[in-house]
């Protein structure tokens, strides 16, 4: 085990409109356009202008389950670790046979250190956890790690957790911006991330979303979901208080087994090759190590 260099907090209860997790403004919609989190709007005035009353309870129930959507929406879970700890993906990737393969330099080139970037890093918990694994690899490299999450309010929390600074933390949607443009990542890691995008994106999207990441790193370590997630997603979005739907859901072709199958020959006609399986997690999600032939 890592000595953890952050604090750990865990179940914390979200303070209405302080750390509201959602915009209200674009709450009627499947705009995930913009970032999402306790953005600029003043949630409470905001709903207060759409309802005309104040009532404190209602407007705490409203934010209640407008956070509720956001979560199942985009899959920004508040307590995403209590329910997927971090050991379920850390203990695969802290092996000889993957470590070897992230720290392999591509073409014989030469660094002090390593530059990664974890994408849709929720509140930071993996992003920090593979720092340690990281830097407990070499003494001589230096790691820089960045975290970027569509999502404020978790990137509020990994910045809170990451209590000696040693990940940089940023709040970006990946499909509406590009990652930080003169970075090119020696890894990227995206961890339970591939349905959240094909399910608001579609298929166009998914590839838009595998060519952006593949453009900025020779290797990439990626966690897809199997089509059963699809459908219990879809399933629990449908049962929030504010139910919704996935628009996208019906429009993808590249469904069941051939999600895996589409995600593989995206990344692969980047000129990637699969070089490990690296394990299984108890949620039957396989975890890959693509690196750039
Ligand atoms: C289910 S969580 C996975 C968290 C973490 N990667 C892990 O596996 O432990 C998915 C995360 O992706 C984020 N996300 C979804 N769509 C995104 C986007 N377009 N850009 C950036 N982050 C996004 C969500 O906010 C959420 O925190």
């Amino acid at each position: 085990m890592h000595k953890k260099e952050y604090s750990m907090k865990r179940g914390r209860k979200l303070s209405y409109y302080s750390n509201a997790g959602s915009s209200i403004s674009n709450s009627n919609n499947n705009n995930d356009n913009n970032n999402i989190g306790n953005d600029n709007t003043n949630k409470k005035q905001k709903i207060i202008e759409n309802n005309g009353t104040v009532n404190k309870k209602d407007i705490e129930r409203q934010v209640k389950d407008e956070q509720q959507y956001i979560q199942h929406r985009y899959g920004a879970f508040k307590n995403y670790y209590m329910f997927n700890p971090t050991e379920e993906r850390t203990k695969f990737i802290d092996t000889e046979d993957v470590l070897n393969l992230i720290f392999q330099q591509h073409s014989g080139k030469k660094s002090n250190k390593l530059q990664c970037c974890d994408v849709g890093c929720n509140s930071g918990e993996l992003t920090l956890e593979l720092y340690n694994i990281f830097s407990k690899v070499d003494s001589n490299k230096k790691i820089e790690m960045y975290g970027i999450d569509m999502d404020q309010d978790l990137i509020s929390m990994a910045k809170e957790n990451d209590v000696n600074n040693i990940c940089k933390f940023k709040t970006l949607n990946i499909m509406k911006e590009n990652l930080d443009g003169k970075h090119h990542y020696d890894l990227i890691t995206c961890f339970g991330l591939t349905m959240w995008i094909h399910i608001n994106h579609g298929d166009k999207g998914l590839k838009d979303f595998l060519d952006k990441l593949t453009s900025k790193t020779n290797t990439l370590i990626i966690e897809p979901h199997q089509w059963k997630s699809y459908r219990k997603a879809s399933k629990r979005l449908r049962k929030c208080k504010k139910s919704g739907t996935f628009e996208e859901l019906n429009n993808i072709l590249y469904r069941g087994e051939n999600v895996f199958k589409y995600i593989d020959e995206t990344i692969k006609n980047k000129g990637f090759k699969n070089v490990k399986f690296a394990g299984e997690t108890k949620w039957k999600r396989k975890i890959f190590v693509y690196k750039r032939a």
